[in-house]
């Protein structure tokens, strides 16, 4: 039987979910970033993504800055990044020094792209909205590169604390 619940509990039951790493730059061009499972597609003339970043974090100061981000979409041998991004603060500790991360120059905008990430969208930013304790950021999509081998990485939710993911592989 259908039952009223809380927002909470119906967001966690709202999975699987997608998970991207957002990144961007400071002024001085030093990257940092974050784990997001808030990111949808929004347009696809002009092609637009959307991502909501909350406020108390650090990565949206950057994207604000360089009026720029990536959406890197990773897969199961980018799970231990997908944790260390998403509970550590960019303010506190350099991301990008994470063993093993290995990054390429973005071809458009001035931001790492993940290498081995299943797919890095490069967006310049369009719009800031604020949506209660986070903002949505509206990016425009200037250039997209796949991995094409790779899977797609899903937070499936939480079981007994524990975060767990499932790669996907995606069918055309
Ligand atoms: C699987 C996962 C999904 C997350 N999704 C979001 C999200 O959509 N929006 C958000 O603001 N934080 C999200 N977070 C939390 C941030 O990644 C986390 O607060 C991070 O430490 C912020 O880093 P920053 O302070 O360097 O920006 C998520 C964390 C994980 C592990």
């Amino acid at each position: 039987m259908m039952e009223r619940i809380t927002c909470e509990e119906a967001y966690n039951r709202f999975k699987p979910e997608p998970c991207v790493l957002v990144l961007s730059v400071d002024k001085n061009g030093k990257p940092s970033g974050m784990t997001a499972g808030w990111v949808m597609k929004t347009s696809i003339d002009p092609p637009l993504l959307a991502v909501s970043l909350q406020k108390k974090g650090y990565t949206h100061h950057l994207i604000r800055e360089s009026k720029a981000f990536v959406i890197a979409v990773p897969n199961k041998a980018l799970e231990d990044v997908v944790l260390f991004f998403g509970t550590t603060h960019g303010n506190e500790i350099d991301k990008f020094s994470y063993p093993g991360l290995e990054t390429v120059p973005g071809s458009v905008v001035p931001i790492p792209l993940i290498k081995n990430a299943t797919l890095n969208f490069e967006c310049t930013l369009l719009k800031e909205i604020e949506a209660g304790d986070h903002f949505l950021y509206l990016g425009e999509i200037c250039a997209v590169h796949a991995n094409r081998d790779k899977k797609v990485l899903m937070n499936m939710g939480k079981r007994n604390g524990k975060r767990i993911f499932k790669e996907f592989e995606p069918l055309f």
